[in-house]
């Protein structure tokens, strides 16, 4: 991602948390992801989804507006007409936190490093790709609970959402005890499944891998 962009979308992030997030701690929060992370510049992943420089914030932007939209579109109007298992509106600021910040574990996490691949004459050239150092692996949804909890305090469903973003993804082989704690989570709020859904569509239907 070209250098200008990664400013517009460091100011459209900037400007949606100031607009929709009045919470406690906002500010805190905003000053340590500008000054003491790479939160701006980091990519979302090393190989798949916006694996580029402010790749990061690009996607948390991409999982807020499409949230936006399917609450606005989908969830909103069936609970207008109340035909929602889950009767009260969200609220926008909720919506907001769960989606700006639900990747902030990404932070530091991805290091620019040498690798290499084979150019079209078939000869081995190096490039700057990326590779995971975590060093507080804590856990996916867990640690970006830890890092927004320690500036603003998180409601139950905020926590939920974060906590279980990657939906199945994160269940794998670890047994159903996991598994029935996240079908719980889903039926506490429908802002858990709302996050997965905005997280899983923006990831795979507008954000592309850079190839090296
Ligand atoms: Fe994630
Ligand atoms: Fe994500």
């Amino acid at each position: 991602m070209m250098d200008i962009e990664i400013q517009e979308n460091k100011q459209k992030y900037l400007d949606y948390c100031h607009q929709y997030i009045l919470r406690k701690g906002i500010d805190e929060l905003l000053d340590y992801l500008e000054n003491k992370t790479d939160f701006f510049t980091a990519p979302s992943s090393t190989k798949f989804h916006l694996n580029t420089p402010g790749g990061l914030c690009k996607h948390c932007l991409n999982v807020f507006e499409t949230a936006m939209k399917i609450n606005e579109h989908i969830l909103l109007p069936k609970q207008n007409a109340g035909e929602s298992i889950f009767p009260e509106p969200l609220k926008v600021e909720s919506i907001a936190i769960a989606a700006l910040f639900h990747d902030l574990c990404k932070c530091g996490l991805y290091k620019q490093t040498e690798k290499w691949k084979k150019d079209e004459n078939n000869r081995w050239v190096s490039y700057i790709g990326y590779e995971v150092n975590d060093e507080f692996p804590f856990g996916h949804g867990e640690k970006s609970c830890y890092v927004i909890n320690f500036f603003l305090k998180l409601t139950r469903e905020e926590l939920l959402a974060i906590r279980w973003h990657m939906g199945m993804y994160d269940i794998g082989e670890s047994g159903s005890s996991n598994r029935f704690t996240f079908y719980s989570a889903c039926d506490k709020s429908p802002l858990v499944v709302l996050l997965q859904l905005a997280d899983m569509s923006s990831s795979h239907w507008f954000e592309e891998t850079t190839v090296m």
